[in-house]
């Protein structure tokens, strides 16, 4: 790598790289799904031949309830947005049954991961602090510990690829500040019952914050769900997180947001930059929130996605991690990694995502899309593995 520029201080010249802590500068960046215009760049493809099954985004395409509402919204652009959120949080409210002293808006629901280790991951001088998180756990959770400079505690993954709860709760330190636990998971999709995170949360000292993210909660079985609303009625120290990027089909305009009870929410408000919700992202979701069609059939997709895809991969006797979200951890490759079966489907105008970031190099994981696309993924993948 090129040395950086320097800058001259004092007549002394101090490398620019230096001034940053040394855990930014060992901070690996975010590597996301690659774009389809890059792709098409890359390869030579048609754009409108590529499908991204990269991001876990909606295949079910824009919910008319909410581009109505940007539409509406238009004109009122050239103001700043509500900076309070009022009319998503009273929404939000409504549809949680919690005030909205509970409810704090993110630019997405990773603005709000951002947040909370800002917040609690935060050390006065001579502390040290640290975050727990899973192996195979979203990897944000590491990033934005980092970022803070806090000691990182990853525990080891149950059988199953899924969060070990009890090795969680046995891993916390006297400096530990905030757990982040994700139900389902991504990128391996696994769910833990509402049974074993109750005793979960009933271990964690009331010192601890929970950061209980429930990005890809829609996507589950009715039998599956539960209510986390009522725990943070009981957990003062619970945080959970929510997404209109996955089953409401917002991704593209960030936003999301967290229930938690009014002390903690008060200390996210405090750091949160006044404006970080665009006001056609909160129309869209406001509307969107209760466009119960658009939900019913974002759900129905997913399931019968979800039963392809699985079909497919017993068929081609790929190991497969059984999903609850909207996407699949599939192993792929042998001692080889899942590399040259990633550049094989590129080569093809399909685009999933590599997950050896995640100590996975064998596996990929792959968004559910419409069938249409599925079918193209499926048979593109056959044509891969029997070639
Ligand atoms: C588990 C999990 N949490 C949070 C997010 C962040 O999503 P967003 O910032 O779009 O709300 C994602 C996105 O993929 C995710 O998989």
């Amino acid at each position: 790598m090129n040395a950086l520029p320097q800058i001259l201080k004092s007549g002394s010249s101090v490398p620019l790289e230096e001034i940053a802590p040394s855990f930014i500068r060992s901070l690996s960046p975010y590597v996301g799904g690659k774009p389809i215009e890059e792709v098409a760049r890359e390869f030579g493809l048609d754009p409108e031949r590529i499908i991204k099954l990269a991001s876990n985004e909606n295949p079910l395409g824009f919910p008319e309830s909410a581009r109505q509402a940007i539409l509406k919204e238009m004109s009122d652009l050239i103001r700043y947005p509500d900076g309070n959120g009022f009319q998503l949080k009273s929404a939000l409210s409504q549809r949680y049954g919690v005030p909205q002293e509970w409810i704090t808006l993110g630019s997405g629901s990773n603005d709000i991961l951002e947040l909370v280790a800002q917040v609690f991951l935060q050390k006065d001088p001579g502390q040290t602090s640290s975050a727990i998180y899973s192996e195979y756990g979203f990897i944000i959770y590491e990033l934005v510990s980092q970022a803070r400079g806090a000691r990182l505690i990853r525990t080891q993954a149950r059988a199953g690829y899924g969060h070990d709860l009890d090795a969680m709760a046995a891993a916390i330190a006297p400096d530990t500040k905030v757990i982040f636990v994700a139900n389902p998971n991504n990128p391996t999709g696994t769910y833990e019952t509402p049974d074993k995170i109750e005793a979960f949360l009933n271990k964690v000292p009331s010192r601890v914050i929970v950061l209980l993210d429930e990005a890809y909660n829609e996507y589950l079985e009715p039998e599956l769900r539960y209510d986390s609303t009522e725990w943070v009625r009981r957990y003062p120290n619970l945080v959970v997180t929510h997404t209109f990027s996955k089953a409401f089909g917002l991704a593209g305009l960030r936003v999301g947001f967290s229930i938690a009870q009014p002390a903690v929410t008060d200390l996210l408000n405090r750091v949160r930059q006044p404006f970080n919700v665009t006001s056609p992202a909160m129309v869209a979701a406001t509307a969107v929130l209760n466009d119960q069609d658009y939900l019913s059939r974002s759900y129905a997709l997913n399931r019968a996605g979800l039963a392809q895809l699985n079909t497919a991969f017993e068929k081609l006797g790929l190991e497969y991690v059984p999903s609850f979200g909207n996407f699949v951890l599939v192993k792929v490759g042998a001692d080889s990694g899942a590399g040259a079966v990633n550049l094989e489907l590129l080569k093809r105008g399909i685009i999933v995502r590599p997950v050896a970031g995640y100590g996975l190099p064998e596996w990929l994981r792959i968004s559910v899309g419409t069938a249409e696309e599925n079918n193209m993924l499926i048979r593109a993948l056959t044509e891969v593995l029997t070639a």
